[in-house]
């Protein structure tokens, strides 16, 4: 979710005020997933480099997420949204902390649409935790134990991976997760990326082949095998 900042600069508004329109951005577009059949949204809140922005604007996103769950978290467990936060826990402050046990204890009966947060999360991170508990517990480091380890191991891979605000980089998102993702880039502003705009990434997304490594060939033949079967 990239371009809150340049949102508000544009309009000479402080950074702050750019995420605040991103918590209605992300709203309509859980509401939008949650309608067309998403079943999984994992969206990258709050990195771990994030940490090295100027105080006021950490300070004002900690306040923006303590703020937007308990105002939200009521309707999105109306809407049978399941929230999990993934991301490392150690250093938030624990009003920041209690907010995301309680947006997770109250929506964890919903399966409508499993919402993953990412704040203070890295890849990189996620990497790195997963194999030092493989260690600990004296596990083997295999791809798929590795696999298991990591924190978002309660869902597939992701099929589609949208960057909006113009940059074309990962910037330590789902590093592990997204070995055969299709990416898309969009030069919208997170602000004003809405439902019109996740519907041409999803059209995009429709239009790839997906081949695993395998041939074109091969892809064909099995789609026929498919729907044959
Ligand atoms: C939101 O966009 C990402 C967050 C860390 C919340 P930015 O704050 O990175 O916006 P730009 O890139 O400065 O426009
Ligand atoms: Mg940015």
């Amino acid at each position: 979710m990239d371009g809150n900042g340049r949102w508000a600069a544009r309009r000479f508004l402080p950074r702050v005020a750019g995420h605040k329109v991103g918590v209605d951005a992300l709203r309509a577009c859980v509401r939008h997933c949650g309608d067309i059949g998403v079943k999984v949204l994992t969206v990258f809140a709050f990195s771990s480099e994030n940490w090295n922005r100027p105080a006021d604007e950490v300070s004002g996103l900690m306040e923006l997420l303590a703020l937007a769950l308990s105002r939200e978290v009521p309707q999105l467990k109306a809407e049978g949204v399941r929230i999990h936060f993934i991301g490392d826990r150690t250093g938030l402050a624990p009003k920041v902390l209690n907010g995301l046990a309680a947006a997770e204890a109250v929506t964890a009966g919903n399966e409508r649409l499993i919402l993953n947060i990412c704040f203070n999360y890295g890849g990189r991170w996620d990497i790195a935790q997963a194999a030092a508990r493989l260690a600990a517990q004296g596990c083997a480091i295999t791809e798929q134990s590795l696999s298991g380890a990591m924190a978002l191991a309660h869902v597939p891979d992701p099929d589609l991976v949208i960057r909006t605000g113009g940059e074309q980089r990962v910037s330590n998102f789902l590093l592990w997760q997204s070995a055969y993702s299709e990416f898309y880039f969009s030069d919208k502003l997170w602000p004003e990326f809405d439902a019109a705009a996740l519907g041409e990434a999803i059209d995009a997304f429709a239009q790839r082949e997906r081949r695993f490594g395998k041939t074109s060939e091969q892809v064909l033949q099995d789609g026929a095998a498919r729907k044959a079967a």
